[in-house]
C-alpha cells in the first residue's frame, strides 16, 4: 500500500470513530430502550406511590441527576445502587430514550 493510500485509510477511520463517539454522547435511544426494561418495573408512565415518573424528563436534568444519584451526592439507596452500575455512555442512551416518552399527564 502506498503512502496516500495508507493515509486515505486513516483518515476514513478516524473519521469513522469521530461519528461513533458523537452518537455516543448524545445516546443512542435504542440502546436506552434496551436498558430501560429495569427502570420501568418502577418508573412507570405514571407517578406511582413515592417513584416520580421519568417518562419525558429532558435529557440534560435526566444525565445530571443519574450523575448525582452515582457520585452519591443525591440520597437515595436504590437509585445510588443502579445508578452506580451505568457508565455514561449507558447514562446518555438513557437519557436519549425517556426524553423520547411521553411524560404523564
Ligand atoms: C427499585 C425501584 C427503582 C428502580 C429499579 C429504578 N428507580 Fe429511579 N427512582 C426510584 C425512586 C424511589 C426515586 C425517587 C428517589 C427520591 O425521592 O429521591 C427514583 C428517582 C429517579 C430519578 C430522579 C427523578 C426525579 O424527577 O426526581 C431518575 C432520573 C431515575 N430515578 C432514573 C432511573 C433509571 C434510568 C433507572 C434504570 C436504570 C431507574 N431509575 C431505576 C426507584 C427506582
Amino acid at each position: 500500500m502506498c503512502v496516500v493510500e495508507t493515509m486515505r485509510v486513516a483518515t476514513v477511520a478516524l473519521g469513522y470513530l469521530g461519528v461513533m463517539s458523537s452518537v455516543l454522547a448524545d445516546g443512542d435511544p435504542e440502546y436506552g430502550q434496551y436498558l430501560s426494561s429495569e427502570c420501568v418495573t418502577c418508573h412507570q408512565a405514571a407517578v406511582t406511590g413515592t417513584i416520580p415518573s421519568i417518562h419525558g424528563m429532558q435529557a440534560d436534568g435526566f444525565i445530571t441527576m443519574m450523575k448525582l444519584y452515582r457520585s452519591k451526592q443525591l440520597e437515595n439507596r436504590t437509585m445510588q445502587t443502579v445508578a452506580g452500575r451505568l457508565s455514561d455512555e449507558d447514562i446518555a442512551a438513557l437519557a436519549a430514550y425517556f426524553s423520547t416518552l411521553d411524560p404523564p399527564d
